[in-house]
């Protein structure tokens, strides 16, 4: 163990060296193989960006820069072995650090033992069970809205609600830094889109002042940013919704669990009544650590669409382990209101120790920590240099984050404690002082 400064972070520096750290190869040698390199032809992959990405992906296999779909075989827990070496994970969206809580696990299984592992069917037909039921009570009840269905996944609780409420004749307004699925739930609506810049109340303003307002306009935001991490100034949002007569829906994926005293999101973080929103979403797979998505609110906007919303009536319903899980990680969320506390005093102490390292963090208030780069060669060069100190921050590159705003995306929880802090932040001042910012031998 080495002191490396003032600063005290704890490395074992020697320790990188030991190892054998690479980058597993997930595609199975197929790059290896040569193929990519002689495919020609008008097959389904003959397009530009397809062509685009199999290059990249080229590259990096070629200069062991690709570092996604990691082949895990343990828990994303804070430490965990990938092909026999020790890692320090910051990219799992664990806000809570409850996977592989022993309540969670036992719920799940007793979900199977009680209804098995899927339910038949979709909602409407066998897909609801009482587990189900008495879930979305839980849940409505905690979010403080009189109703809430769930769907398999955020992403379709997006599609679900947006494509079943608007359509060719009204309009949605998004932050511009709105996510993926939102983008593609208007795109499904046909609905006009208009976007203010990000986070900008006045930008907002003008946006639905224009005449070109559709019949109904719906404005859409975040309580956390996914990519950036800053929170809605939801006050002035909700102020402008009520002025000009629009209506409003807040994506929770990263603030549902994390944000207000007891976690019960960006309303409560900011004293407003969760009435002053229409539409409440979230995800089950961050602060809550199972896999689904859901809709909160009104009463009538619920039942209007579990027989509306297309994501919700023709897929199949959340399996029981799924909801069992999700259901115990509610009740556990409740009862131990230190994991929000934790979650926020680790969150603060890791972007206060990247900003002295002199890493740009952006305008992050929260759990979620960009370090952001430029370049996407720039955030895999970086993402590998930490590996190779044992540390698991992946890339976050276009089209995700815009063209020369890559980054890694670093995420904070319950389940670290400072001396992983410490480690962390040693291999960040490791990787600065050694240079990882050299080239690769071959460019994209
Ligand atoms: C802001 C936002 N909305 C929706 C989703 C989709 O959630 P899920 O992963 O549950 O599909 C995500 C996923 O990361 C997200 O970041």
């Amino acid at each position: 163990m080495t002191r490396q400064d003032s600063a005290s972070y704890v490395v074992e520096e020697s320790e990188a060296s030991r190892t054998g750290r690479k980058f597993q190869d997930p595609f199975q040698g197929y790059f290896e193989r040569g193929q990519q390199k002689g495919r020609t032809g008008t097959d389904l992959l003959d397009h530009h960006a397809a062509r685009a990405w199999l290059r990249v992906i080229r590259w990096g296999m070629e200069t062991g820069l690709y570092g996604y779909q990691q082949p895990f075989e343990e828990k994303a827990a804070p430490r965990i072995a990938l092909d026999g070496e020790n890692y320090l994970m910051l990219s799992s969206y664990d806000y809570l650090g409850l996977i592989g809580h022993p309540e969670v696990e036992s719920a799940a299984i007793a979900a199977i033992r009680q209804f098995g592992t899927g339910t038949g069917g979709v909602r409407l037909l066998t897909g609801t069970t009482t587990l189900h039921q008495e879930f979305e009570t839980e849940l409505a009840a905690f979010k403080g809205t009189e109703a809430a269905m769930t769907f398999t996944s955020g992403y379709m609780a997006n599609l679900g609600v947006i494509s079943s409420l608007l359509g060719p004749g009204d309009s949605v307004i998004l932050d511009s830094r709105a996510h993926r699925s939102i983008v593609d739930a208007c795109r499904l609506a046909r609905v006009q889109v208009r976007r203010f810049s990000h986070n900008d109340p006045c930008s907002l303003a003008s946006e639905l002042q224009k005449e070109a307002r559709g019949k109904r306009t719906l404005i859409v935001v975040e309580g956390i940013y996914s990519m950036d991490g800053d929170i809605c100034p939801l006050a002035e949002i909700v102020a402008l919704k009520r002025k000009e007569n629009a209506f409003l829906m807040v994506d929770e994926a990263h603030s549902f669990g994390t944000l207000g005293i007891s976690g019960k999101g960006v309303d409560q973080y900011f004293g407003i009544s969760p009435d002053a929103v229409d539409i409440w979403m979230g995800s089950l797979s961050k602060a809550i650590p199972s896999n689904g998505g859901f809709i909160a609110g009104a009463r009538d906007l619920i039942i209007y669409m579990q027989h509306g919303a297309a994501a919700f009536m023709f897929s199949a319903a959340l399996s029981p382990p799924a909801v069992g899980s999700a259901r115990a990680s509610l009740q556990v969320l409740q009862r131990e209101p230190e994991r929000i506390v934790a979650l926020r005093r680790n969150a603060a102490y890791l972007r206060s120790g990247l900003i002295r390292l002199g890493f740009d963090i952006g305008n992050t208030d929260s759990q979620v920590i960009p370090v952001i780069v430029g370049s996407d060669e720039r955030a895999y060069r970086l993402s590998h240099a930490l590996f190779m100190q044992g540390v698991i921050a992946l890339g976050i590159v276009s089209p995700a984050v815009p063209v020369g705003k890559a980054r890694l995306r670093l995420c904070a929880t319950a389940a670290q404690d400072r001396r992983f802090l410490d480690e962390v932040l040693a291999a960040f001042r490791v990787v600065r002082d050694a240079g990882w910012d050299e080239p690769a031998p071959l460019s994209p």
